[in-house]
């Protein structure tokens, strides 16, 4: 399928989603979001495809249109939220990378907030700075960031809308890993993931994305049965025969 305001390209097994609105610093506007959430149905049901790359061109973007947002009500706000994609993102069965380059602002942050893994330049600007425009994080911020660099570390950022650059970043863990070109460190990245048993990456990604809402107990349980399903795949048995047979497992992602 062609789109607007992406591009969708695949190599390897891997899909490469470029956002691109390169005059609006590739601001997500509606139009944008919804190309997102037709990629990412097509990724889910592309046995091809198997881990999936957000990137874009100079910057990754600089949050939603604000041109777009500024005279909404509240309904049409309630309508124009993101997060139904970014949910569907966030649930992806493949592992999704994000890898960012300049500004990662906003709403472009909690969409990087919905994948598995950030690859981030050095001087790539990053933050929430929805305050300075009288809101706050509307597409999972406030959920998300918490959830993953701490209650009092997302205060601050959300709170201040104040920027970080890579390093200051990688200490929050806000982002994993700094790199000189994150679209080709994700893309490798991304492409040894491709070669790995998917199902069991798939369950282990849906395991590590129920420990966020469960007590330990019932995240335990939930590990426990899909652990256990994993026992019905081809890829369970060659990756335990290979190892016996002292050769490299050959996964054919059943
Ligand atoms: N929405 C719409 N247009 C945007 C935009 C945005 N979020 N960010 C940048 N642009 C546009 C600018 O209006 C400008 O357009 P024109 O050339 O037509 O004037 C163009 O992109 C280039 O931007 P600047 O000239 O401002 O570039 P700069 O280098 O001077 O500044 C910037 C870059 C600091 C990122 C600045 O553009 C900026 O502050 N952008 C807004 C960032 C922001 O507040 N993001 C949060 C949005 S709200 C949100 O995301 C809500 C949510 O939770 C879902």
């Amino acid at each position: 399928m062609s789109y607007e305001n992406i591009i969708v390209r695949s190599e390897n097994n891997v899909a490469i989603i470029n956002l691109n609105r390169p005059k609006s610093l590739n601001a997500l506007n509606a139009a944008m979001v919804a190309e997102l959430g037709k990629a990412f149905d097509e990724i889910a049901a592309d046995p091809q495809v198997k881990a999936v790359v957000i990137t874009g061109e100079k910057n990754f973007a600089a949050g939603a249109d604000i041109t777009d947002m500024v005279e909404l009500n509240p309904e049409e706000a309630f309508a124009f939220a993101f997060s139904p994609v970014f949910n569907r993102i966030a649930n992806c069965p493949k592992p999704v990378i994000a890898a960012i380059e300049g500004f990662a602002l906003g709403g472009a942050m909690e969409l990087a907030l919905c994948c598995d893994i950030r690859i981030a330049a050095a001087g790539a600007k990053m933050g929430f700075p929805e305050i300075n425009l009288g809101i706050f994080p509307g597409a999972g911020g406030t959920q998300r960031l918490p959830r993953l660099i701490g209650p009092s570390k997302a205060k601050k950022l959300i709170f201040t809308g104040s920027i970080v650059k890579g390093e200051e970043a990688l200490s929050l863990g806000l982002v994993d890993i700094l790199a000189e070109n994150p679209s080709e460190e994700a893309t490798k990245l991304a492409g040894e993931l491709a070669g790995k048993a998917s199902v069991a990456l798939k369950l282990a990604k849906e395991c590590i994305n129920v420990s966020a809402d469960v007590d330990l107990n019932t995240g335990i349980a939930y590990e426990a049965t899909e652990w256990a399903r994993l026992f019905a795949t081809a890829d369970q048995k060659e990756g335990m025969r290979a190892f016996i047979e002292k050769r490299k497992a050959s996964f054919v992602g059943k």
